[in-house]
């Protein structure tokens, strides 16, 4: 399985970090990356950063030679919903965790036609 390292999202031109997410290729398939660990610091949050941010990580994906994506999300998680929803990911399922109970999306994003 390749992984790609964490990747800090850094505030253009004004040097600070304001979260990070990491990349891991789908096993055996190398084109479909899985998106995760994405967060936002706290001190970030509610200031409608994530929509850019979200769509920094699929041009990242796309440069990385990605053809799609793949993410899970607890569907309680009203932030990330929405920037999914704002930035073109489509939920394939959603099931009921075993291990928490909560109700999980399954999104998928095409990078390609
Ligand atoms: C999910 C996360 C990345 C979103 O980033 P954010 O900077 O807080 O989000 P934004 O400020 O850009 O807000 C996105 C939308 O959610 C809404 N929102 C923000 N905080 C909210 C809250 N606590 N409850 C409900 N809606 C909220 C915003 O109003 C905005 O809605 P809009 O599109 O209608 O304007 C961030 O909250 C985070 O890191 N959370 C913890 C880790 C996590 O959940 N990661 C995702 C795992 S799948």
């Amino acid at each position: 399985m390749s992984r790609i390292p964490q990747y800090d999202w850094d505030k253009m031109g004004q040097g600070y970090t304001y979260g990070s997410y990491e990349f891991t290729t789908l096993p055996g398939c190398s084109q479909v990356v899985v998106s995760h660990g994405v967060f936002i610091y706290e001190e970030y949050r509610g200031k409608g950063m994530s929509k850019g941010a979200a769509i920094e990580r699929i041009h990242s994906a796309e440069e990385h030679g990605y053809d799609a994506m793949v993410c899970t999300v607890d569907m309680n998680n009203e932030p990330q919903l929405k920037t999914l929803a704002k930035t073109g990911w489509v939920k394939a399922c959603e099931f009921k965790s075993r291990k928490t109970g909560h109700r999980v999306g399954i999104f998928t994003m095409v990078l390609t036609e």
